[in-house]
């Protein structure tokens, strides 16, 4: 057996190892099967591609998209001074391998552990092995309950009704621009933290310049969102190493990370606390298990587990319930913002979701467009073939990373040696001629849709964006249920003109985004609204 324990811990989602190999890279070596198909620059030893990278940071995931297309395999990418290794790919084939079929060769790893640890613990994001089993066990049974279905969107639309549309009604009255992306981050995080937590910190507020009213949820706010950037910061540090002294000093940024730490862990450990005198009220009434949060099914469904003492259990909590805020938080907000980007650049597109949407509240008219069920929800393909298509382009994890465990050949033919990293590019793949025909890098949902304009989904090796195999997204069914009701009530009532005049198919071939853990947009999204119809005047 594999001693995947020791192995444990690391944050390859955030794919990082590729971009630290990148930041420190000094050049890329040959080509693993056919020196004369090596797209990759040769020049001097040691510097020749250090400069390539620099000249081609501000368009990284571009450049990489180039390098693998003029490739016949998986590219080989060496790190500072030949020290460390690894291949980089773009070939379901090659990704069916890595994520499924020989899966217990290539896990998350240490690499990152030191730098994740205390954020995330032993969650289920960052573990490998029996500790990743067991919580991918529960938790995807939980996650495809009908209970937390209902919940997921009930709470999606409320927050829908009372905050978003308002906020976004309240800007367009006084002819303010705002910035979408922020705005979904908010959303994201507040419905994230109900559903884990059962908890609503408020931070999407009906006005944006205000962060959550409480002072407690402010500061719980305040120390996620700063954990999460400092931890991303730690890992673009030019000098890796540097943060580590830092630590140890309890200076800086450093000294201010613990604090966050400080603040999320007893946050976590009120509201545990808090449900566990609950739980002891409620625990024979099977009733009560319909709409509740992540943490209380947790608490039910270990609650035959053999923790050692309240301390371990609380931990076990704490650290899976973190685990999925940090996976929720910034995900969805990332896909819609492109998402609105491209409609505001592809008007044809947006007119026929709104006809689809108005088609929807004549069939149904005692629902509102905020209110969708799941099932009405369901029933809009073009709607969902313009989401799955944003997302092929811009895929809000753009490229991700496995370490080898031994060595390997990959289907490609292409060597991975022991210890050696294993990427999948996600951006890459959605922009292969080989897997979408010559009109790969154009906007065009209809390429989701079969004859009767019904969605058909794509072979998930083709379209890792959720990844794929044994540890796929397990939030991918609530992401699309947030994408599709914010997209829905917003384009219903609003017509959303960005200020950079949107996605059109030249601004494409430049798409803003920063070189970061998850595909965002560089400056955000500026946008100015305008309302559809007349308002109904329903003040007192
Ligand atoms: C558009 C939105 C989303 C995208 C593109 C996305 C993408 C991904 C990807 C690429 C992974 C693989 C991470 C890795 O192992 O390296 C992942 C894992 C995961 N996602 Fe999502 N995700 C999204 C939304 C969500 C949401 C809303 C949740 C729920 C709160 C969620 C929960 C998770 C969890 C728990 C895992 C870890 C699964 C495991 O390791 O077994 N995701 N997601
Ligand atoms: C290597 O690539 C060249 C040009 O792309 C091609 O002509 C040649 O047949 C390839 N050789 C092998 C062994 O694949
Ligand atoms: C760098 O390492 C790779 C893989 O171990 C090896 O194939 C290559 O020859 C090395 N390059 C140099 C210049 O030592
Ligand atoms: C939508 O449903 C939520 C609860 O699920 C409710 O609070 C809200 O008022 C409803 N909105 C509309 C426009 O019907
Ligand atoms: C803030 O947090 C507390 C628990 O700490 C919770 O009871 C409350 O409802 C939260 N939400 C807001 C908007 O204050
Ligand atoms: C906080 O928010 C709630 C509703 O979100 C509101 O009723 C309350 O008045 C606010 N409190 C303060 C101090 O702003
Ligand atoms: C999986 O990886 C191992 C290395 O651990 C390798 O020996 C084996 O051939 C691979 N299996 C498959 C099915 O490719």
């Amino acid at each position: 057996m594999l001693d995947l324990d020791s192995t444990a811990t690391s944050l390859s989602l955030l794919s990082l190892s590729f971009l630290i190999s990148l930041l420190l890279l000094l050049y890329f070596a040959s080509g693993s099967t056919n020196k004369s198909s090596n797209p990759c620059p040769q020049s001097y030893p040691l510097l020749g591609n250090l400069i390539a990278f620099l000249i081609n940071r501000h368009r990284f995931h571009d450049w990489v998209t180039h390098l693998l297309s003029s490739s016949s395999s998986s590219i080989q990418v060496n790190g500072v001074l030949n020290l460390s290794h690894g291949v980089c790919t773009a070939d379901p084939a090659v990704v069916d391998h890595l994520l499924r079929s020989n899966f217990s060769n290539y896990v998350k790893g240490s690499r990152f552990s030191s730098v994740l640890h205390q954020l995330l613990g032993h969650g289920i994001f960052n573990v490998d092995g029996d500790l990743w089993t067991a919580q991918r066990k529960i938790a995807s049974h939980e996650f495809n309950t009908n209970s937390l279905k209902q919940f997921v969107s009930h709470t999606v639309q409320s927050h829908l009704s009372h905050r978003l549309i308002p906020l976004l009604s309240d800007s367009c009255e006084a002819e303010e621009i705002v910035d979408l992306q922020e705005v979904f981050r908010r959303f994201a995080f507040d419905n994230v933290c109900n559903v884990a937590f059962g908890v609503d910190p408020g931070w999407l507020d009906t006005n944006m310049k205000k962060t959550a009213n409480n002072s407690v949820n402010a500061s719980f706010v305040e120390a996620f969102d700063y954990a999460v950037e400092l931890t991303s910061d730690r890992f673009m540090s030019p000098v890796h190493a540097m943060w580590k002294i830092k630590r140890f000093l309890n200076i800086g940024s450093e000294r201010k990370f613990s604090e966050a730490i400080a603040v999320i862990n007893d946050f976590a450990l009120n509201i545990i606390k808090s449900k566990e005198s609950e739980y002891h009220q409620i625990k024979d009434d099977k009733n009560k298990e319909h709409n509740q949060d992540l943490l209380s099914r947790f608490m039910f469904s270990t609650s035959s587990f053999g923790f050692h003492d309240q301390d371990e259990r609380r931990k076990f909590l704490r650290d899976i319930v973190i685990s999925f805020i940090l996976a929720g938080k910034d995900s969805t907000s990332t896909a819609l913002s492109w998402f609105f980007w491209l409609m505001a650049g592809h008007p044809r597109c947006e007119r026929l979701i709104y006809g689809e949407l108005a088609a929807a509240v004549v069939a149904s008219p005692a629902d509102s467009p905020t209110n969708f069920s799941y099932d009405e929800l369901k029933k809009l393909n073009y709607l969902h073939a313009s989401l799955s298509e944003s997302l092929r382009l811009f895929p809000p994890v753009p490229i991700n990373s496995r370490l080898a465990l031994a060595e390997d050949i990959l289907p490609d033919g292409t060597y991975v040696g022991k210890g050696w990293s294993a990427d999948y590019s996600a951006y890459a793949m959605g922009r292969m001629e080989k897997l979408w025909g010559p009109d790969c890098k154009e906007f065009k949902p209809e390429r989701w849709l079969n004859d009767d304009g019904v969605f058909q989904p794509s072979d998930q090796y083709r379209f890792p964006v959720f990844h794929c195999g044994p540890r796929m997204c397990l939030g991918k069914e609530m992401a699309y249920v947030q994408m599709k009701s914010i997209a829905a009530a917003v384009m219903y009532e609003f017509e959303i003109e960005a200020i950079d005049g949107g996605g059109d198919a030249k601004k494409m071939l430049h798409p803003p985004y920063t070189l970061s853990l998850l595909l965002k947009m560089k400056g955000g999204l500026p946008v100015r609204t305008k309302r559809r119809r007349p308002q109904p005047d329903n003040h007192p």
